[in-house]
């Protein structure tokens, strides 16, 4: 294995910066495409993605993950048009197609490309090639292969924090939050990943509690759980360094599973305690609720006089907090849409995905979405249409939303009992 050494890495001055707009408005009509070039030497096997030309080799590389590299390609791009300034970590670049597109499109100044297997290595420096390197003060990305936790640590080390670091990980992302958090600057960007839906399911309890400090039980909304696993496990991290992170946005996806969360960090306490806490689900009337620390013990369903007490079951601690930052997520639809990443056939799904994100972030929407179908049986009715159900939810004074991560679901605020009345009046029953 090959490690720079860090005089490589870290020359002595900090790295400034040229800026080059290389293709600020790469094609969007192509948002994905494959092609096999022949080339004097060899034949090499070439992806494009919004635009961009790169091979993947042997790498591991999946199409499917693109949404999340746009998020945080989007992101990033905010941040250095916010702060002017970008320094990205891509710990696990796999071919290098994230450190590409962070430089290309995020305009990032710098980009650590780092994986630690370095069979990688020619595939990255042909896919960064399309990006003049630069030397010394005027370097604009360096390719290593070290083991995540040493480089992010390296950088703590040698003072030389990053404005975005992305730790694109198989299974979890735990053991790295520590090092990644001391390696960011403050109100710098953090983007972890998960990929562990046992844990997130409820199906081994044990290792969701060694990874993220939480007992994670099985829920009828587990993808969501991951999410606030993953938060929670961050919030846990951050807050013995004495810092706190606020998600930005939090994005599911089903291939994998992936769970990804984009962390904004910054000095101080958690703001709002009640935001990391318990999740309880009755498996008795099917009711969701949120409860902090001090309601330790006080848990309870009033359906449990009749079902019994053990038909609840609770996780946690976790985020209970709202899963994304509305404004945030505005600016990142409208940043897509002057891009031309929305438009019609270049990225709809994007902007589905983007606009429902920020249906979700209603601050009044707790933990937690209710299945339509897992309703309509406890009512013991044929549902109604989700939009049916969520107009006259909302005409009740309850809030709701659709979810990213369920096509038949909803999130509100009414307890099921509730949602079970007005479903039956919907139905005439
Ligand atoms: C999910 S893949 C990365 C995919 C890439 N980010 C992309 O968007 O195509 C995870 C990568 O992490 C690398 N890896 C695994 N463990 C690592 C570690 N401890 N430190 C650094 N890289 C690691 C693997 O070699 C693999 O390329
Ligand atoms: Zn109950």
């Amino acid at each position: 294995m090959l490690s720079l050494h860090p005089k490589t890495l870290f020359p002595s001055s900090p790295f400034h910066l040229t800026h080059r707009a290389l293709n600020p408005n790469p094609n969007p009509r192509f948002p994905h495409r494959k092609a096999v070039v022949k080339t004097n030497h060899c034949k090499a096997e070439y992806t494009t993605e919004r635009g961009l030309q790169f091979e993947t080799g042997e790498s591991f590389f999946r199409h499917e993950s693109a949404t999340g590299r746009d998020l945080g390609v989007l992101a990033a791009a905010l941040y250095k048009r916010e702060k002017g300034q970008l320094r990205v970590l891509d710990a696990m670049c796999g071919c290098g197609v994230r450190s590409l597109r962070y430089l290309v499109e995020a305009e990032a100044d710098f980009v650590v490309a780092n994986d630690a297997n370095d069979n990688y290595r020619r595939v990255i420096l042909q896919n960064l090639r399309l990006v003049e390197s630069g030397e010394g003060d005027e370097r604009r990305w360096v390719v290593t292969h070290s083991d995540a936790n040493r480089i992010l640590t390296e950088h703590y080390l040698h003072n030389d924090f990053l404005d975005f670091i992305d730790v694109d990980s198989f299974g979890s992302d735990s053991m790295y939050l520590r090092s990644a958090i001391c390696a960011l600057r403050w109100d710098g960007l953090l983007y972890i990943t998960s990929t562990d839906g046992f844990s997130s399911g409820g199906h081994r309890p044990e290792c969701s509690l060694a990874a993220y400090g939480a007992y994670i039980r099985q829920m009828p909304y587990p993808n969501e759980i991951g999410l606030r696993m993953l938060i929670g496990g961050a919030v846990r991290e951050a807050s013995v360094l004495g810092y706190h992170v606020t998600p930005l946005f939090s994005y599911y996806a089903y291939h994998g599973p992936i769970f990804r969360v984009l962390l904004q960090v910054n000095r101080g306490k958690l703001s709002d305690k009640r935001h990391y806490g318990f999740v309880s689900y009755c498996h008795g009337c099917g009711n969701s609720q949120a409860y902090t620390w001090e309601e330790l013990g006080q848990m309870n369903c009033p359906c449990s006089y009749q079902k019994g007490p053990r038909s609840l079951v609770v996780s946690g601690p976790l985020w209970t907090g709202p899963l994304h930052s509305a404004n945030y997520l505005k600016e990142m639809l409208d940043l897509a849409e002057t891009w031309g990443w929305t438009g019609k056939g270049t990225g709809t799904e994007l902007h589905k995905l983007l606009s429902r994100m920020v249906e979700e972030s209603d601050p009044k929407l707790p933990p937690g979405y209710i299945n339509m179908d897992e309703m309509a049986s406890r009512a013991k009715i044929n549902s109604p249409s989700l939009e049916t159900m969520m107009g006259t939810l909302r005409k009740e004074g309850y809030a709701a939303s659709r979810t990213q991560i369920a096509s038949n679901a909803f999130k509100t605020d009414c307890p099921m009992s509730e949602c079970i009345r007005i479903a039956k009046d919907l139905k005439c029953c």
